[in-house]
């Protein structure tokens, strides 16, 4: 056992908390709730869209905690990347985390956001203060102490879940993300805590590999090192260490938590989550979209539009073709906004384009990832000058008016987690065109709110294409399913329900919260 869980606090480190906060009890949230009853849940997270996302796991972060509020204390932890501290949020020191093994000590930072949600950020400049993305440096490559930058996340969580004696304020339940903050389960079961863990996939294909000579620095026992433990073909894996110790499992949609647990999408781990799955400690819960997914509403836009009058759509189209250079066409407009990595089947989306334009369409793209795939685009650009526009980088401004202005939403994945930009892409009446897979499969009805095809081959993706051109051709048809496509319900409540049982399991309860 080690003694970094629980560590007790110097006071003298705290520095910049006023007399009443350190006296005053957890503070609830919900007003007017009873404290005592109110669970405290700290979500740890290695993106957040506050101050920086990769993908959908940022906005997942920014938006569940929020939704869960209705119910639980929630508070967020999250490693102070330099888009954290320079944001305008002031920090204040709250605490101070202990030295363990190779990673160092550190500060805890305290945002209070302005609507009132907790965000605890790790203050560690020599782990977290540089200029690139939470994962790697400007070109894409992976920073070089990955291990110890998400070792220092998990093991925060675990040293916050042991108690801090001066924060005032010690979660009942850990619920992790990803890799990046798998470890902490590992922390908590090895330090002998009781404090239960919920584990979130968000993509089974990131994993956290790492060679076993890093085991000490990371405070990993010898021990663990073994199949039914953290070893995986020879590697230490921080994803399967919070498969193994995590009281529950869940991931983000009900297809893929059964897809995982076959060889095809387990990604060498299926029969652990078959385990799991059979134990009743695999979950699938369906994400969300926050409020402002609402074409009505929505200040980003331009030209605002409703499912009863597409004026505005028109509008935002002229606007999206004028913005990528292209002709002006009254022909079916295709967007692709994505990270650009196999995953996605970008490349699927870019074979498909020479029959698009032959057909009357334009493809707008904008995303990033993959030099090869970057360059196939520009190509392809280059090729159909005024029918493909492409722009390589990421603006959310504009990936919402890519949404609000196209008819289709070419989303070929070869496997889904949950996917966003498909549910984006519904609320503001593009119609997503997509394999039949993982969250796909869950969030759009083909023939009715979009078009889904089972091959990952391009032929499979340009029947679909057709399906798409033929009812674009079609006015009524089109607008039928752009107004099922705008009122469906993608809502955080539903989900926010499905994490209260499963809460409400690990913490022993029988009723969910
Ligand atoms: P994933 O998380 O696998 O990328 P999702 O569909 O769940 O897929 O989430 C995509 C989210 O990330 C959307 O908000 C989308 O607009 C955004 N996004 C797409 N490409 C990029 C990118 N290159 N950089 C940052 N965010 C991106
Ligand atoms: C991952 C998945 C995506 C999912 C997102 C948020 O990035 O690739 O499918 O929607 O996480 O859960």
């Amino acid at each position: 056992m080690n003694a970094m869980v629980g560590h007790p606090l110097d006071a003298d480190a705290i520095t910049g908390r006023d007399l009443a906060d350190r006296l005053a009890p957890p503070r609830s949230d919900v007003s007017g709730r009873d404290h005592e009853a109110t669970r405290r849940i700290l979500y740890v997270t290695s993106e957040m869209t506050d101050f920086v996302k990769s993908g959908g796991l940022g906005d997942v972060s920014a938006a569940l905690p929020r939704s869960l509020r209705q119910q639980y204390d929630v508070r967020v932890l999250i490693p102070g990347y330099r888009q954290v501290t320079s944001a305008e949020s002031e920090i204040r020191v709250v605490a101070r985390l202990a030295a363990a093994h190779g990673l160092p000590a550190c500060e805890l930072g305290r945002i209070d956001s302005p609507d009132g949600l907790t965000i605890y950020v790790i203050l560690c400049p020599d782990l977290y203060d540089r200029e690139g993305s939470p994962y790697g440096d400007a070109n894409g490559l992976d920073w070089f102490d990955n291990d110890l930058r998400f070792a220092r996340l998990g093991l925060a969580a675990a040293q916050l879940a042991g108690g801090l004696d001066d924060l005032g304020w010690q979660p009942d339940l850990l619920h992790l993300n990803d890799w990046p903050s798998s470890l902490a389960s590992a922390y908590l079961a090895w330090a002998g805590s009781t404090v239960p863990s919920v584990l979130t996939i968000h993509n089974l294909a990131y994993q956290g590999l790492f060679d076993r000579t890093r085991l000490p620095t990371l405070g990993v026992p010898d021990n663990a090192f073994q199949i039914d433990g953290v070893e995986f073909y020879g590697k230490l894996s921080f994803l399967k260490a919070g498969i193994q110790y995590a009281s529950h499992v869940t991931t983000v949609s009900e297809t893929y938590a059964q897809e995982i647990t076959t060889p095809e999408f387990g990604c060498g781990l299926d029969g652990l989550l078959r385990r799991r799955a059979d134990e009743g400690r695999l979950t699938g819960i369906l994400n969300g979209i926050d409020e402002s997914w609402d074409p009505r509403t929505d200040g980003h836009l331009d030209n605002p539009f409703s499912h009863l009058d597409w004026k505005g759509k028109r509008a935002n189209a002229d606007d999206v073709r004028r913005d990528f250079g292209l002709a002006v066409s009254r022909g079916p407009l295709f967007a692709v906004v994505s990270r650009l990595v196999h995953q996605k089947g970008v490349d699927l989306a870019i074979e498909s384009t020479e029959t698009i334009v032959r057909q009357g369409g334009q493809v707008v793209v904008t995303g990033r990832g993959e030099e090869r795939l970057e360059t196939a685009l520009e190509i392809l650009a280059q090729r159909y000058p005024g029918q493909v526009g492409v722009r390589i980088g990421f603006e959310e401004v504009q990936a919402r008016r890519m949404f609000a202005g196209s008819d289709f939403l070419l989303m070929p994945s070869r496997f889904e987690p949950c996917g966003l930009s498909q549910m984006y892409a519904q609320s503001f009446g593009s119609l997503p065109i997509a394999r039949e897979t993982g969250g796909l499969a869950d969030t759009i009805e083909d023939g009715v709110t979009g078009f889904l095809f089972r091959d990952p081959s391009l032929a499979a993706l340009l029947g679909a294409v057709y399906r798409a051109v033929d009812a674009f051709k079609s006015r009524k048809q089109l607008n039928t399913m752009r107004r099922a496509a705008m009122t469906q319900n993608f809502r955080w409540t539903r989900s926010a329900s499905g994490y209260a049982g499963v809460y409400g399991r690990a913490l022993g309860q029988t009723a969910a919260g």
